[in-house]
């Protein structure tokens, strides 16, 4: 009886959470949308405008950032509070795009996305990367468009970009309501009702209050005037014609992403969003696993590493690893074991690395990420499991670098912290290590997705590794994972332009002077398979 509770508790607790990410180019928004999630939550009182947003441009953790600008308590990884019953686990995602590998990361670790859009610009560089990345784990994606507040791009021809851009198809959730040109509500499609919103004095600092009306109401047509009311009614009656209908199931599998229109700024039609966003994302599901599909209630405990964050204090060399708890209960004091080597890790209590003065007191469930101290036992990747030594989820995959250098060293004495700061940086994930044949052994380059990784990489060897190393730009500019016969892929790496190097699991790579360069090789030799993601687990094709 007290199993069965506690399974229903269980169950019950992992229903509430919602683990997602938001997925945007810089400047869209993500940080006001943001505070303004934290606003409705209850966790800040006051939203405001974040200063120094210059810094923040190049922060590897835009919430760091923004914890120290805005005094505010939130956890390097994930923010988590509850909101109208929901625990919400808002994974984070470094808007600047060098650190894009860390977003990368961070989207294997949710269940959906928020897809944030500007309304003058939609579809942009670096929201069709990190689309890419949740249409291939196919996340159910949610599109906000931002911005509204101020006149876009048509609304439905924003929309008819997104599909063809990004290859979805899309339906209006919610609409803008305009009286010349400015935003006074939205018509919700689900409840087929307006929401009207008063613009507050206090530039959108604080949550303002929405009137329901119907959209025949004649207070709306007031409002509007007769002309635009009447506008407005015929595009709606458009798209209940014409428009792609709601299709929630296909929004489940990330072939459907309802679409919202709002203002992050003034809050017009965030309350909305969030509401159904809450409704229909998704709770976390089972994942797939070496044992087959794992059920999030199935107790015992069992997660993933999805990112390696070196400790705040340089002179310890502890990190912090992030798991995300895949099932059951995360309880401290337990031994669990970490597949890849097989050794046993005792659980610490999360709260020492979670929020800082918010106590993280409810234990962890499916769905929660939890930070683990760890002293270079778990590596980005790891499966972490109780009672179970052979479990391992696929899923953090290594994505393609994009530049890549070659070090070199002044003092030679200093090769074996070198060779440690270089291990321990690459299973953090900040640089890919590889390795190239030559007559004298193996020499290691790194590869990186940003080129900001390198200064970051720089950094960290001399501040804590002592070693004072300089980088020679390679002029490669993509690699490729590749599968096949050994003599096809030496002959294809021997090429002017290429080279064949190894990463630090023995897996071929060749890495091009250019996509073109790649481009001729796929079509020259069909023997040989391309990957832009390490091929383990789910690999894709490219
Ligand atoms: P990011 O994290 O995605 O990079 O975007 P962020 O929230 O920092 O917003 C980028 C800029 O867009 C900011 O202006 C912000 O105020 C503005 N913004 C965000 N949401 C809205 C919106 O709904 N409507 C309008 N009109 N603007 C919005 P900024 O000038 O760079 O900074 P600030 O001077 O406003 O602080």
């Amino acid at each position: 009886m007290a199993r069965e509770s506690a399974r229903d508790d269980l169950q019950r607790e992992i229903a509430r959470r919602r683990t997602f990410a938001i997925i945007s180019h810089p400047d869209a928004g993500k940080t006001t949308l943001t505070e303004k999630l934290l606003l409705y939550g209850g966790a800040i009182h006051l939203a405001g405008s974040v200063k120094a947003r210059r810094a923040r441009r190049h922060a590897t953790s835009d919430w760091l950032a923004m914890e120290q600008e805005r005094g505010i308590s939130i956890t390097a990884s994930v923010l988590h509070f509850d909101y109208q019953g929901f625990r919400i686990n808002l994974l984070d995602t470094p808007g600047h795009s060098d650190f894009s590998e860390d977003t990368y990361r961070a989207l294997t670790a949710a269940d959906s996305a928020i897809m944030l859009l500007d309304n003058r610009k939609g579809v942009e560089a670096q929201t069709e990367k990190l689309f890419s990345v949740c249409k291939r784990r196919r996340l159910p994606i949610f599109t906000f468009v931002n911005k509204c507040d101020r006149v876009g791009a048509d609304p439905l021809q924003l929309i008819d970009d997104v599909q063809k851009e990004l290859g979805i198809r899309c339906f209006v959730a919610t609409w803008p309501v305009r009286r010349r040109g400015e935003m006074v509500g939205v018509y919700d499609r689900l409840a087929s009702q307006v929401r009207l919103y008063e613009k507050g004095t206090d530039h959108g600092q604080s949550r303002p209050d929405a009137r329901l009306v119907e959209l025949d109401d004649p207070e709306l047509v007031e409002l509007l005037g007769e002309d635009e009311h009447a506008r407005v009614s015929e595009e709606i009656e458009l798209l209940e014609i014409a428009g792609e209908q709601p299709d929630w199931e296909a929004v489940a599998s990330g072939e459907a992403s309802p679409v919202y229109f709002g203002s992050a700024l003034t809050n017009f039609g965030v309350d909305v969003f969030l509401e159904r966003f809450l409704d229909q994302a998704p709770a976390p599901v089972p994942r797939e696993s070496s044992q087959g599909v794992v059920d999030p209630v199935a107790e015992p405990f069992s997660g993933f590493v999805f990112k390696v964050q070196a400790n705040m204090d340089p002179k310890h060399r502890d990190r912090v690893a992030f798991v995300r708890i895949c099932s059951g209960r995360f309880q401290a004091g337990e031994e669990a074991t970490i597949s890849r080597t097989g050794k046993s890790l005792r659980l610490a209590q999360p709260q020492e690395f979670m929020a800082r003065d918010r106590s993280f007191s409810e234990e962890a469930v499916a769905g929660d990420v939890v930070g683990l101290h760890d002293r270079g036992s778990l590596r980005v990747g790891d499966t972490v499991a109780l009672e179970n030594e052979e479990l391992n989820y696929p899923g953090v995959p290594r994505f393609s670098p994009e530049h890549f250098a070659r070090i070199h060293l002044d003092d030679p004495l200093r090769r074996k912290h070198l060779d440690r700061g270089l291990e321990h940086l690459a299973e953090e994930g900040t640089i890919l290590l590889l390795f190239a044949p030559s007559i004298t052994g193996p020499v290691p380059i790194v590869g990186a997705v940003g080129k900001l990784q390198f200064d970051v990489l720089l950094d960290r060897l001399d501040r804590e590794y002592g070693v004072d190393a300089r980088l020679e730009m390679l002029p490669f500019h993509c690699a490729r994972w590749v599968q096949g016969p050994e003599a096809a892929i030496e002959k294809t790496a021997s090429a002017y332009g290429r080279r064949q190097v190894e990463d630090t699991d023995g897996l071929p790579m060749i890495l091009f002077d250019s996509e073109w360069a790649l481009q001729r090789a796929q079509q020259d030799d069909d023997q040989l398979r391309y990957y832009d993601e390490q091929p383990t687990g789910i690999a894709v094709k490219a």
